[in-house]
């Protein structure tokens, strides 16, 4: 039983983060009645405490405790669950049996830091364009982008789905035959960083994703994951809030 001070959660929410059912397919299984929280047929609109046994068609179910990763994802493999031309994704380097699944997307040829989580509250936050996250990303481009050219980045590049949004750009330093930037960007369109370059005559090489929000990436190996600490996911959660 909770009181008025426990923390509840909504039945169909409570149900679609165990795994059960969408949200929609949640509420069915309420309207049926197939659903009892404490022993008592649940209503639409039913608050579930920590403490509640839930029933769907008598059997107990179990919350999902909540995950959060951050991996570095190596060059090659794709942010989707499945892909119809069988590159290799990013969740078969996750080890954990929970459901987590990628916070937005990165490239194939993209590398470096990709949250991956079960909390779709948080996740649709941070990938969410109005809370304006802030991603940065190491950029390898050819050729040597002189002061107008970074000074269109900064002001934003007409897309073809429209101008973008102010982005931070630091030169780092110049490589052979190319220029190696850190741009940061608070909107997450479709090979935004490689079209932005692009757009202003310069290529992308190499891209990679150093930072997400107050996370850095720092000595994670290219191709593992480790699970964030608490203080990180609740940094993750003062971003999209202060958004
Ligand atoms: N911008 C891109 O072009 N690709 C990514 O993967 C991320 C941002």
């Amino acid at each position: 039983m909770s009181d008025d001070t426990t923390p509840t959660v909504r039945l169909n929410r409570f149900l679609a983060q165990s795994g059960i059912a969408s949200r929609r397919g949640a509420d069915t299984l309420i309207a049926e009645g197939r659903v009892r929280v404490d022993g008592v047929v649940a209503k639409p609109g039913t608050q579930v405490g920590p403490n509640a046994v839930v029933t769907v068609n008598g059997v107990a179910v179990e919350e999902e405790r909540h995950v959060y990763l951050m991996m570095n994802k190596p060059e090659g493999f794709v942010t989707t669950l499945s892909d119809e031309k069988g590159r290799p994704t990013v969740m078969d380097l996750v080890d954990v049996t929970e459901r987590v699944v990628p916070v937005g997307r990165l490239d194939a040829a993209t590398s470096g830091l990709l949250l991956l989580m079960n909390d779709g509250a948080l996740a649709n936050g941070l990938a969410h364009p109005t809370h304006g996250v802030p991603k940065t990303y190491r950029v390898v481009v050819r050729g040597l982008p002189g002061p107008t050219a970074v000074r269109r980045l900064e002001r934003g590049v007409e897309l073809d789905d429209g101008k973008t949004q102010p982005a931070v750009v630091k030169v780092i330093g110049t490589r052979s035959g190319g220029a190696e930037l850190e741009i940061t960007i608070k909107e997450g369109r479709n090979r935004q960083v490689r079209r932005m370059c692009a757009e202003v005559g310069y290529p992308v090489h190499e891209l990679e994703r150093i930072a997400y929000g107050p996370l850095r990436l720092s000595r994670l190996q290219v191709g593992s994951c480790r699970a964030l600490r608490p203080d990180e996911v609740e940094a993750l959660r003062e971003a999209v809030a202060g958004g």
